[in-house]
């Protein structure tokens, strides 16, 4: 069956459930893992909005709760089953169904786990089988039986699944999905199965619809996005060119052109993807922001062998060296892993001169945690937690006094930022972020909400910016 038709009985399935479930049903969702897990989840809610289900925080008041899960590190486990440990009562109490998705359902060690100490839950289902949902559901709920719904596979691309966005400015396009690069400490290829992209004109027409609907700000996604069409270009697999786009350089200009959307951004890039079409992309198009994300995850040449990342530190740098020359007002984020296996003292320094040398705009780090089925859980010399702990203090300081020193830099600057709305805090004040996403804090009236305004920053908070408008 074509994806197309997949789609088509599982509208079919809404209308069904439509006409069995009482008015005022109600959702609770819990999205735990990265961009493209919460993407994942304004599907589920568009899926669950089409029936009629409204959505609620109040778990209590839900007739179904659903948990996007992520599987990428060990504490997104204890946290799921913490959440389950609490639903025991409340589904005992009011009858709520209970639906685990997303990528820790791709683990069969975890979903072995659920249907032997929380058997109550009602519906398992996977990373590529989350457009069924509609047919899951209408099963438990007709058949009051568990359902299982996990395939492993390489992966499909579904178009035309509704959609539930969480804002009216900021929207999330995912791209491509999947990962081929199978570094030895991650999880993500074994539950995302291979890298496909999307269509150019699925995705140009989503952007235009989303522009014409308002939307300022595009976040790309894909667990590699800049390899945007590289596998199907590489193994001669057809695709459609539409207004030329046929990789990820072409796309963002393609991107670039399209009227009312101000910036667009993306996420999550590998560093041996930015090819110089993709380098020359980003300096030429004035809406894709100049902040990029290149994660480094070790700095040892050695470590990044064994992690297989495919560079090493000194090619990161010649990167770093190569992508600022080209792209003025660039600035950088990272990813970082202490504690890998193997990982010496003098290897963790390699990380911390790579920080040093780059200075970050933001890094986001992480304490190595061993995933069952990787290449790494099986490597021998592990490094003690207590170890791990120490580095991860030792590179926070470096890169939060960085970041700090940074964040001075920009009082008395001048910088270009959407307002996105009242700040949480504040009433009486907006919030906004500047290309390099950084939050600022400003006066300003509401109906500068979605537009781009450029502000003076007067002040640096460490958490936030103040600015005023200029
Ligand atoms: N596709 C993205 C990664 C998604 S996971 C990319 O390549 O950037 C996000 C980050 O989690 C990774 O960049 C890595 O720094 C971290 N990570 C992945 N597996 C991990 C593990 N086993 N232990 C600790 N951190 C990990
Ligand atoms: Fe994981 Fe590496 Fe793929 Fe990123 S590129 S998802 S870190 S295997
Ligand atoms: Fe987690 Fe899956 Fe994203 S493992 S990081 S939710 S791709």
């Amino acid at each position: 069956m074509d994806t197309k038709q997949e789609i088509k009985i599982q509208k079919e399935y809404i209308e069904k459930i439509k006409q069995i479930v009482k008015e005022n049903q109600k959702y609770a969702i819990f999205t735990m893992g990265c961009q493209l897990n919460e993407n994942d989840s304004e599907k589920i809610c568009g899926m669950l909005e089409e029936i009629g289900y409204k959505k609620t925080e109040d778990i209590k008041k839900a007739d179904l709760v659903i948990f996007n899960t992520c599987c990428v590190r060990e504490n997104a486990e204890e946290r799921l089953f913490g959440k389950l440990g609490e639903l025991k009562k409340v589904k005992e109490e009011n009858g709520t169904i209970i639906a685990i998705g997303g990528c820790m359902m791709q683990e069969k060690h975890i979903t072995d786990k659920i249907k032997e100490s929380y058997p109550f839950v009602d519906l398992l289902f996977g990373t590529h089988t989350l457009h069924k949902l509609p047919e899951d559901i209408y099963t438990v709920l007709t058949k009051k039986q568990k359902e299982e719904d996990i395939i492993d596979i390489e992966g499909k691309i579904y178009e035309g699944l509704p959609i539930k966005r969480k804002s009216n400015l900021q929207a999330s396009v995912t791209i491509m999905n999947g990962c081929n690069n199978f570094c030895s400490y991650c999880i993500v290829p074994y539950v995302r199965g291979r890298e496909r992209s999307r269509a150019p004109k699925d995705i140009i027409e989503e952007v235009q619809e989303l522009a014409k609907n308002g939307y300022k700000e595009i976040t790309l996604l894909g667990q590699n996005v800049n390899s945007y069409l590289r596998v199907e270009r590489e193994k001669n697999i057809p695709f459609k060119e539409y207004h030329g786009v046929n990789s990820f350089a072409t796309l963002l200009q393609e991107i670039n052109k399209i009227e009312g959307i101000e910036r667009i951004r993306f996420i999550s890039p590998h560093p041996k993807d930015f090819t110089d079409d993709v380098i020359e992309a980003i300096a030429k198009c004035d809406k894709v922001c100049k902040l990029v994300h290149l994660p480094l995850q070790a700095g040892s040449t050695k470590v990044l062998k064994e992690m297989n990342r495919k560079y090493t530190k000194e090619q990161y740098l010649q990167l770093v060296e190569k992508m600022r020359k080209a792209i003025p007002n660039l600035t950088l984020s990272t990813d970082i892993i202490v504690g890998f296996p193997g990982e010496t003292e003098e290897d963790f320094k390699d990380t911390l001169d790579v920080v040093k040398q780059v200075r970050y705009e933001q890094v986001f780090m992480f304490i190595y945690s061993r995933r069952i089925g990787t290449p790494g859980d099986k490597m021998e010399n592990q490094i003690p937690e207590e170890i791990k702990h120490k580095r991860f203090d030792k590179l926070k300081e470096l890169a939060e006094g960085i970041i700090a020193e940074k964040n001075q830099e920009y009082v008395g600057t001048k910088q270009k930022i959407l307002a996105e709305g009242k700040s949480k805090n504040n009433e009486a004040t907006l919030t906004g972020r500047t290309d390099s996403n950084k939050v600022v804090i400003f006066k300003g009236n509401d109906n500068l909400i979605g537009k781009m305004i450029e502000v003076e920053i007067i002040e640096n908070h460490i958490w936030y910016l103040e600015g005023k408008e200029v």
